[in-house]
């Protein structure tokens, strides 16, 4: 029996992926390792989208390769591993397998090469790719994320993942319902669709407003999410049916990048500001209550004093609860490689900093007016303090639970009795008179 020990950086869909190559890994008797000692095989499940997720890797793999006693394989997986691939193997000499995205079905045969003595790669684009065959090894929980779509068919021009992710391609409907079934049967009751563009699915009969209504209508689903739509791919029928499909969760994480309509456009998103405002105003008229969190990049070419301004008022306009800041980082192989007017980056490091701090107040504002309200709660894990439990609200908010650590998965009418600013605590509610 070989023991793997994978670490996972990035995205959900990275911790999804993950899940697929213990998966298939498991089916040539693999087993999952709890920590990098003694494992046969390390692989650093890699992110490109900027360049510190790339400089962390490649620290950690000089960690990593304490570990690396003769026979021991350390192989780097993912979007790195594709944007890099056999350059990977000439530039750290300690790694002996690159794979990307597309390449997992075969990770077992080049694990066997590279126990042989070779030096191996697979960067290969295999845009039917969905590894529909393969069983997933998920941690046990209440919650599981399910891969929809695959790729990316945008060409925003500062981002790699089209490059290592290969063409978009979404898995058939009937497929993801059949797995959501299997998921419901073990006891999930929460399930996360992902995509780089989730809401523009089409497996070329069914669009995402039916996927919603069939994966929302499996037996024991409980609650439905998904991750990231894509503004303008909100279509009235998806709308519709987010509100009429009960398990679909009052949350969107609705990446903007930009509250400037100038920056938005060198961008190619495919909307202005003011169409993104009138998508949140659609959702948040179609689903009452409906929070937002969102993905913003500072500093991105050309971008000026008024552009940022317009990405600080346009935090307060659409009413974020929550965001994703990052500071522009250049991908060679993208677009916006050539723009000009780079903003310097001790410009960009001050816009970051007065981003987050907006984004802080205006939540610490929000979660204040909304102590003593009632929330149904899903008990998710332990608190890393205090002996506490963590659960989370139908509106992604998270509250701390004075709960045994039995109740994981339990779902509880919780009331939020004071905040952190960005998180609660709360009590359960227990009622007034025992039902008899
Ligand atoms: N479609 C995916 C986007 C993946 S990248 C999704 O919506 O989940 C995740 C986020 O990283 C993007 O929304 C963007 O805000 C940020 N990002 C991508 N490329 C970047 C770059 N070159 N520099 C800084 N941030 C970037
Ligand atoms: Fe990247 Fe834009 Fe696609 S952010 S993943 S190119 S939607």
């Amino acid at each position: 029996m070989k023991r793997v020990w994978i670490e996972t950086y990035g995205c959900q869909m990275n911790v999804a992926d993950t899940e697929l190559m213990l998966g298939v890994l498991g089916r040539e008797g693999y087993v999952a390792a709890d920590v990098p000692e003694g494992a046969d095989v390390l692989l650093v499940n890699t992110c490109a989208v900027r360049d510190n997720a790339e400089q962390r890797v490649i620290g950690r793999m000089g960690e990593l390769q304490r570990h690396k006693h003769p026979g021991v394989i350390l192989g780097v997986v993912g979007c790195m591993a594709q944007r890099l691939g056999p350059i990977l193997l000439e530039q750290v000499p300690a790694v002996d397998l690159v794979v990307g995205p597309d390449g997992y079905r075969n990770l077992a045969t080049l694990l066997g090469h590279a126990q042989a003595g070779q030096r191996v790669h697979d960067t290969e684009y295999r845009s039917w790719e969905h590894y529909e065959d393969v069983p997933q090894v998920r941690e046990p929980g209440p919650t599981a994320f399910v891969t929809v779509q695959r790729g990316c068919d945008y060409r925003c021009t500062f981002c790699i993942v089209p490059t290592t992710r290969g063409p978009e391609r979404s898995r058939v409907m009937a497929e993801v319902v059949r797995e959501v079934e299997l998921l419901a049967a073990d006891g999930v009751t929460e399930v996360t669709l992902l995509g780089q563009t989730v809401n523009s699915y089409h497996d070329g009969t069914h669009d995402f407003a039916d996927l919603l209504r069939a994966v929302g209508a499996v037996d024991g689903l409980r609650r439905l999410r998904f991750t990231s739509p894509y503004p303008t791919d909100f279509t009235p029928q998806v709308i519709e049916a987010m509100a009429t499909t009960p398990a679909v969760c009052d949350h969107v994480h609705l990446p903007v990048q930009s509250g400037s309509n100038a920056i938005l456009k060198r961008m190619l998103r495919r909307y202005s500001r003011e169409r993104y405002l009138e998508v949140v105003a659609a959702l948040r008229e179609a689903i009452p209550g409906m929070t937002f969190s969102t993905d913003i990049i500072v500093g991105f070419p050309g971008e000026t004093d008024a552009d940022f301004a317009d990405t600080l008022s346009l935090v307060e306009a659409a009413g974020f609860d929550d965001a994703y800041t990052f500071k522009y980082s250049v991908r060679d192989g993208t677009p916006a490689v050539k723009l000009k007017d780079h903003v310097p980056d001790d410009i960009a490091s001050t816009r970051l900093t007065a981003l987050v701090t907006a984004v802080r107040a205006q939540a610490r504002r929000r979660n204040a007016q909304r102590v003593g309200e009632v929330h149904e709660a899903l008990v998710e894990r332990p608190a890393r303090r205090g002996g506490m439990m963590l659960a989370r609200t139908r509106r992604n908010h998270m509250v701390l639970l004075d709960v045994p650590a039995e109740s994981i998965g339990e779902y509880h009418r919780v009331r939020l009795t004071g905040t952190t600013g960005s998180t609660f605590t709360g009590a359960v509610e227990r009622p007034a008179l025992a039902v008899l």
